[in-house]
């Protein structure tokens, strides 16, 4: 299967997911949306009103502001995978609860693993914990990590940086370090492809001297030859 088809199959999957109750309350099922080819890959925790009215991730006052953030690392928004880690509207915006999370978790590894993204941004501390479950954002925000064969950096959520200012400058200078960060994944990622190729197809075995054709006659003085 192609990534592309990959993605519309998980999407098609979702919208008809009654895993739990969320199916119940939402509008639309919001499955995520990106490039096929995308290096980054943003989650987020869940959608919210303008979403589930939309079908579309992070399209409200939340999304506005993913788009400067991205923008402070000279993306578009056109350039990232953008999803969640719910991808039904939580009541009232509450926080997913353990088991709506679990019913989620397999869409999302699924998306990944089609997209094979060389950085994910998790945003927020729903997205954060499924990568580093025992890590406090406020000491590894804006820190890439190597998880299994891909990068990991945790972020501030858009939202909550939007609600309390402190967040701000550090969320900004957070993305304005990703085209630095995004660098440096891609020089491991293609120095670790390069090592997986060479293990898979080791260079062939050095080439023994060639051995003189006749052995016996290699030292001996030319013969002569019989003229008629
Ligand atoms: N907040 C999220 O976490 N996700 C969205 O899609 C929108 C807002």
């Amino acid at each position: 299967m192609t990534t592309h088809e990959s993605l519309a199959q998980i999407a098609s999957e979702v919208s008809g997911c009654r895993g739990c109750a969320l199916h119940k309350t939402r509008t639309n099922s919001v499955p995520g949306e990106g490039p096929e080819n995308a290096e980054i890959m943003c989650i987020g925790e869940g959608p919210g009103f303008n979403e589930d009215q939309q079908g579309r991730p992070f399209v409200g006052q939340a999304g506005k502001f993913l788009g400067e953030l991205l923008a402070l690392a000279g993306l578009q928004r056109e350039q990232v995978w953008i999803g969640n880690v719910v991808k039904c509207r939580p009541p009232n915006n509450r926080d997913p609860l353990p088991e709506e999370l679990s019913a989620c978790n397999l869409f999302l590894e699924r998306q990944m693993a089609a997209l094979a993204p060389k950085i994910i941004i998790t945003l927020g501390r729903f997205s954060m914990g499924k990568f580093v479950p025992a890590a406090k954002i406020s000491v590894v925000h804006g820190q890439m990590r190597k998880i299994g064969d891909r990068f990991v950096i945790p972020m501030f959520h858009p939202a909550a940086a939007l609600h309390n200012p402190t967040y701000l400058p550090l969320i900004k200078a957070d993305f304005a370090r990703l085209p630095e960060l995004l660098e440096v994944a891609r020089k491991a990622l293609d120095a670790s492809a390069r090592e997986e190729l060479a293990k898979a197809a080791p260079s062939a075995p050095q080439l023994a001297e060639p051995k003189p054709l006749f052995e016996a006659q290699k030292d001996e003085a030319p013969k002569q030859m019989k003229l008629f």
